[in-house]
């Protein structure tokens, strides 16, 4: 038996309730709002279904055996538990009287197969052009910020993007708990650490980036930037690391990059806000969105250039590709395309001179 077996059957007693659910390969998400009330997020779809636990303290004692099981605790000091089980499901679970209706727990499952690039498209969540425009950026090594809401597919689209690293670099890849899936020869996995009972010994995103800056990195890439690491990212973008990727949670390409500048200056930076700006607009070469959409499906939505920030204070970008209006068809689902915006990237030269087979025309330039 694997070991992700042996350990799901350990956990298995506990979360007999939920186990239909854990198991149904169209689930990608349980979510428990109290021993009575639980929802599950099927073919992109919210719905709750009819399982329940026996009552408040049988739903506390999987919440208990789940953090047990990968040496966390979730108890009165410490009403929270975030985990990345050793099948690959992550888990967040708030325990009352944080959490006022019970405990409340998000389950979410990882298909144990990677998208593709190939599959991506396939399942319309990009255009072939849009692909292959990202796959250039791939291999040109630029600074590319994956952006978009809760649960939109940040996580699953920055390891789609892994998968086209050219060979032959050093990749260091950071993370708060291990989601991402990159497959490659030369990568070093790190991992944040949370303090012990004592408060000590928290290992957290900057520590590692920094790092990582003394580990030779020829790509750093950051799952999720949510903390002041933006700044060393930034710095690091700045200073030769080219191909570095990231997540972040914003709602279009402008608003990445002002999250960025929000999170980097709670870095204690030196630097003038006006810095920041210039910093962040030479960093960042493109920004992805990417959204849930109404019928279920996760799409990009754009592919933005960051050209900088200019002297009338606002961030410089275009979009590249974007999202045609979306149409209903008969089954519900929506159809639109990723199409050229008009804009041609300013690195067409750089395209042009890897001699990569991707006409101006693609670009549709005005
Ligand atoms: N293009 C897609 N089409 C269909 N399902 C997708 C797509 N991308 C991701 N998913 C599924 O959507 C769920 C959420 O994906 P993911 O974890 O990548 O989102 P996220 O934006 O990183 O979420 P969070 O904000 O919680 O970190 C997963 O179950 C994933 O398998
Ligand atoms: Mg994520």
């Amino acid at each position: 038996m694997s070991t992700d077996n042996v350990y799901i059957n350990s956990i298995r007693n506990f979360l007999q309730p939920i186990w239909n659910l854990l198991t149904d390969e169209k689930v990608t998400e349980v979510m428990i709002n109290s021993h009575n009330e639980i929802w599950v997020e099927i073919g992109g779809k919210i719905e709750r279904t009819s399982a329940q636990f026996k009552d408040e303290d049988s739903l506390r004692a999987a919440a208990n055996n789940i953090a047990q099981s990968v040496g966390r605790r979730i108890n009165n000091e410490e009403p929270r538990l975030d985990a990345r089980l050793p099948n690959g499901y992550r888990i967040h679970a708030v325990i009352p009287p944080c959490a006022r209706k019970g405990t409340t727990m998000a389950i979410r499952k990882f298909s144990a197969v990677q998208f593709t690039f190939k599959d991506y498209v396939a399942i319309g969540a990009m255009s072939t052009d849009g692909a292959q425009f990202l796959d250039i950026c791939m291999k040109l090594g630029k600074n590319i910020l994956v952006s978009g809401g809760t649960g939109s597919g940040k996580t699953t689209l920055l390891s789609v993007l892994c998968s086209r690293i050219p060979k032959g670099q050093r990749i260091i890849v950071i993370e708060d708990s291990s989601e991402l899936k990159v497959e490659y020869e030369h990568v070093v996995l790190f991992e944040t650490r949370l303090p012990n009972e004592q408060g000590l010994g928290e290992v957290n995103i900057r520590d590692l980036l920094k790092s990582s800056l003394r580990l030779r990195p020829d790509r750093i890439i950051v799952g999720e930037v949510r903390g002041s690491e933006a700044l060393e990212l930034i710095q690091a973008m700045n200073t030769g690391h080219k191909g570095c990727l990231g997540t972040i949670h914003a709602n279009s390409a402008e608003d990445a990059l002002v999250r960025l500048e929000a999170l980097a200056q709670g870095g204690d930076s030196q630097l003038s806000e006006k810095a920041l700006r210039h910093q962040i607009g030479s960093a960042i070469d493109v920004v992805v969105q990417i959204s849930r959409y109404p019928d279920g499906s996760r799409r990009i939505g754009s592919i933005t250039e960051v050209m900088g920030f200019d002297q009338a204070g606002l961030y410089n970008v275009k979009p590249i590709y974007e999202l045609s209006r979306l149409q209903r068809q008969a089954d519900g689902k929506l159809k639109g395309e990723l199409i050229p915006a008009g804009h041609l990237p300013t690195f067409m030269n750089e395209i042009e001179d890897n001699q990569i087979p991707f006409p101006r025309s693609k670009f549709n330039p005005r």
